[in-house]
């Protein structure tokens, strides 16, 4: 039934009626290396499996004969209106996906009135997004072994006039994701079933490999030893750059130098959320980073009431992994976070058509928020609360 309905849907994601169809037709569009990278989550994938089932276990009690005409899905992210409580996660290798994968995205945010977080290991630099996409742009940060390196996106962030700096601190201990590694003969060179796989999808080919080849971590270029700054090279060596001591000393030593907004990704307990608080973030995101990092890790969704009650208004609470659904978006936001961030369903959107995919994953997501804030009887997603849910039994 599921390959009937996917041959059924063809190619075209202005067809996707959802973030499932739309993962469906971005994974015919591109090699299966390519999706696999997106897909993929660590060992045995459960936080990955769970990120998306978690959601099942929260059900809404929706209130009757309200009048919800003129509703509406507007919140105030850091003292600024934004139209939709989502962002766009940052995600590296972007251009794998798409050519110039991290403008079609950034551009799509910024026709969505909505922030786009660009990856340290972007294939375009943080300059080029700005200039090219413009909109509200947020700069992620991985902490690397030489600290002049994170001294030095720090300064051109500011400069290129981001908005926020997202610390991200679950990744510098680098997941395993198996199915990602078996496409690889070693890193960096494909697998001969990958390589044929990769002839059977001219149309990518002639997006991506023809225009440029394999897209180049171009943000971090300049940082690479001279023979590493190849793709190859890139991919060896990113993950042995990531600082293994990182602590909340580099926050510290973050937020003395970066004066706009400072956020905390990779929180999952009360206590550093406290910490991060005290140390003068302006906000955390709870994540377990799509479960790519640590395989059996509590879902973000599980912990945000308690970290919520804890620190109360004193930081702005962003969460993401897993959310599909309008319907999620706003079980997190009942439960207390400010807005919601988004990873793969974008990522779906550009494999399946580009910047205007983007749009259309957006307005799925959009679309579904405004439908079911109707269906609950809410006129805004302010009205919202822990109390229109119920908590079923696993
Ligand atoms: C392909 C891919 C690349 C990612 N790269 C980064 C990254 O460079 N920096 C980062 O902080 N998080 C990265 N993440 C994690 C995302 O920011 C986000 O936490 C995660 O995708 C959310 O889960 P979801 O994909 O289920 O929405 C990546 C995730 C994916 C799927």
């Amino acid at each position: 039934m599921s390959l009937l309905r996917t041959l059924y849907r063809g190619k075209d994601y202005r067809r996707a009626l959802s973030i499932e169809e739309l993962r469906l037709i971005g994974q015919r569009r591109i090699p299966n290396f390519s999706f696999e990278y997106v897909e993929g989550g660590a060992e045995t994938e459960t936080a990955l499996r769970r990120n998306i089932d978690v959601f099942n276990r929260y059900s809404f009690k929706p209130s009757t004969l309200v009048n919800t005409e003129g509703r509406t899905s507007d919140i105030q992210l850091f003292g600024k209106p934004s139209p939709s409580p989502l962002l766009i996660s940052p995600t590296g290798l972007n251009g794998l996906l798409h050519h110039r994968g991290d403008i079609a995205l950034a551009k799509a945010a910024a026709n969505a009135g909505i922030p786009f977080c660009l990856s340290t290991v972007s294939n375009a630099t943080l300059e080029d997004v700005a200039v090219e996409a413009g909109g509200r742009l947020w700069m992620q940060l991985y902490m690397m072994n030489d600290r002049n390196i994170a001294r030095d996106i720090i300064t051109r962030a500011e400069k290129a006039g981001y908005e926020a700096l997202i610390f991200t601190t679950d990744a510098n201990v680098f997941g395993r994701r198996e199915w990602d590694l078996r496409n690889y003969r070693q890193p960096g060179k494909l697998s001969l079933r990958n390589i044929l796989d990769i002839a059977l999808h001219p149309r990518w080919v002639a997006d991506v490999l023809i225009p440029n080849g394999i897209p180049l971590f171009e943000n971090v270029l300049e940082y690479l030893p001279p023979q590493m700054r190849t793709v190859k090279g890139g991919v060896a060596s990113l993950p042995g750059m990531l600082a293994p001591d990182i602590s909340w000393g580099d926050l510290r030593w973050i937020r003395d130098m970066w004066p706009r907004k400072l956020i905390l990704k990779g929180v999952l307990n009360v206590a550093d959320a406290k910490q991060a608080a005290s140390l003068g973030c302006d906000g955390v995101i709870l994540t377990n980073h799509g479960g790519r990092q640590l395989d059996s890790c509590v879902t973000p969704i599980e912990v945000l009431a308690e970290i919520r009650q804890a620190v109360g208004e004193q930081l702005t609470i962003l969460i993401d992994s897993g959310f599909r659904r309008g319907s999620d978006v706003l079980k997190a936001i009942a439960l207390g976070a400010d807005a919601v961030m988004i990873g793969r369903p974008t990522l779906y959107g550009l494999a399946a058509g580009g910047q205007p995919g983007v749009e259309h994953a957006l307005a799925l997501l959009n679309e579904e928020i405004d439908r079911v804030l109707g269906q609950l009887g809410c006129r805004s997603v302010q009205q919202l609360n822990p109390k229109m849910l119920v908590k079923n039994d696993p």
